[in-house]
């Protein structure tokens, strides 16, 4: 495991003093990427006008801006409201390849008042790049930001 679970005290007191919420989600990507060994993290807002998933705060390679409905890890986390782990990104039918580097991804939905209004994705340049605790530290993680909402 790359990352322990003192990063979500770590990440507490970074935003307990600060409400703005794209400077919140910046320095979350941040304290994540420089932790972990990681090819990409960051946020996806769902926007609700066009129905689909919009490019937030992130650490990495540019991202596609916008992901559709019905198709990719993004879009079945944000359609489930559940986390998906995908181990080997070729095995996902409908995996959108932002970057050829990915090898596996971990996306884990942010839900307020029952409605997913945001994503979090982690890639990997690694096949089956997480381990199960650390997936549960990334779910602490949105529980920190979702409080923040
Ligand atoms: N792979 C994602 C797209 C976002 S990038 O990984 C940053 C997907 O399939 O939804």
């Amino acid at each position: 495991m790359k990352i322990g679970i003192e990063i979500v005290k770590s990440l507490e007191a970074l935003v307990d003093s600060e409400e703005n919420l794209i400077a919140n989600l910046a320095n979350t990507s941040s304290l994540l990427m420089s932790s972990g060994n990681y090819h990409w993290v960051g946020f996806y807002f769902v926007d609700k006008e066009q129905d689909e998933l919009v490019l937030g705060p992130f650490q990495g390679p540019i991202a596609c801006t916008r992901l559709k409905r019905g198709r990719g890890v993004c879009a079945k986390s944000w359609e489930s409201k559940k986390t998906i782990y995908v181990e080997d990104v070729e095995s996902f039918e409908g995996h959108i390849a932002c970057s050829s580097l990915s090898k596996s991804e971990v996306v884990i939905p942010l839900i307020v008042k029952d409605e997913v209004v945001a994503v979090l994705d982690i890639d990997s340049a690694e096949i089956q790049g997480f381990s199960l605790s650390e997936i549960s530290i990334f779910e602490s993680i949105v529980k920190v930001i979702q409080a923040k909402w």
